[in-house]
């Protein structure tokens, strides 16, 4: 059986930065907390867990010790927080989700209604609305910007995992609604790229593996992509979940993951069908 792995299978420009980061402030001594789990990786939440690094929902109680912001980064309030009680800050939060945080303080300081694109449940779309001092809207869609009201000047920014597509149809929106428009292309493109290589090799093969955590938003897209190519795919968070009958009649077989599973995870994915697949031949 051929094993082909995608080539940006894995951690994204971002997860990687701030996981190395993590990892580095659990070395250190005293107390270290995330606010939130680092990643949308309980494997790799775990592995910090057993370094002592213990994940906070808040930080209530927390007097002293270092406090690591994760990725995807926390509203302005919890930094401010953090500040306030004296602790040491790791900001781990993606260069391009602090570009769009900024984007939106300097836009409604200088009088914009600003326009987030993303979903107003995560918790990126969360952190970067926070930064807005006036006004602020967020819509998913372009068909939920049609129910804006008219705006003088706006300026819109995208969560970093939106599509091009949806980031063009609220704009095509807004220019109905406002008469100075300003926009930021914050989207990322680590979430498309990893998109299109996985429809190619969903094409390709008999079989495709999604690895990823099952709480993580990308992963999840990336496998309901590639079953709308190949039906036999499947969405595993560790090896041990691998089945044999998966494999049966499969000559070749795609490897993918989302952009916060690490590489060691992906190394035990391929070690496994390696295995399973010596036994079927033995
Ligand atoms: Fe950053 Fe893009 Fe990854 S915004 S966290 S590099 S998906």
């Amino acid at each position: 059986m051929e094993i082909l792995l995608a080539k940006r299978a894995g951690f994204c420009f971002g997860v990687k930065r701030a996981t190395q980061m993590a990892f580095e402030a659990a070395e250190k001594d005293g107390e270290t907390f995330t606010l939130g789990p680092i990643i949308h990786s309980p494997q790799v939440v775990q592995r910090l867990e057993g370094m002592g690094v213990k994940v906070l929902s808040d930080l209530e109680g927390i007097g002293n010790g270092t406090v690591i912001i994760r990725s995807h980064g926390v509203t302005s309030a919890e930094l401010e927080d953090a500040v306030r009680r004296q602790l040491e800050v790791v900001d781990a939060t993606c260069p391009f989700v602090k570009k769009a945080q900024e984007h939106v303080k300097r836009l409604s300081h200088d009088g914009y209604t600003v326009v987030v694109v993303g979903d107003a449940d995560h918790p990126e779309v969360q952190g970067i609305v926070s930064y807005a001092e006036g006004p602020v809207h967020v819509v998913g869609s372009g068909e939920e910007a049609a129910r804006l009201p008219n705006m003088k000047k706006v300026g819109v920014v995208a969560q970093t995992t939106q599509s091009f597509e949806t980031l063009k149809n609220v704009v095509k929106e807004c220019l109905l609604k406002g008469g100075e428009i300003r926009v930021f292309k914050t989207i990322c493109d680590a979430t498309a790229v990893r998109q299109d290589e996985a429809k190619a090799l969903a094409r390709e093969v008999d079989c495709m593996i999604v690895i990823g955590g099952f709480n993580s938003a990308n992963t999840k897209r990336l496998a309901e992509v590639c079953s709308e190519l190949q039906p036999r795919t499947h969405h595993i968070e560790t090896a041990q979940e691998l089945d044999a009958s998966w494999f049966q009649g499969v000559e070749r077989v795609g490897v993918t993951a989302g952009a916060s599973t690490p590489k060691w995870l992906i190394d035990k994915v391929i070690e496994r069908i390696q295995e399973l697949d010596n036994k079927k031949k033995g």
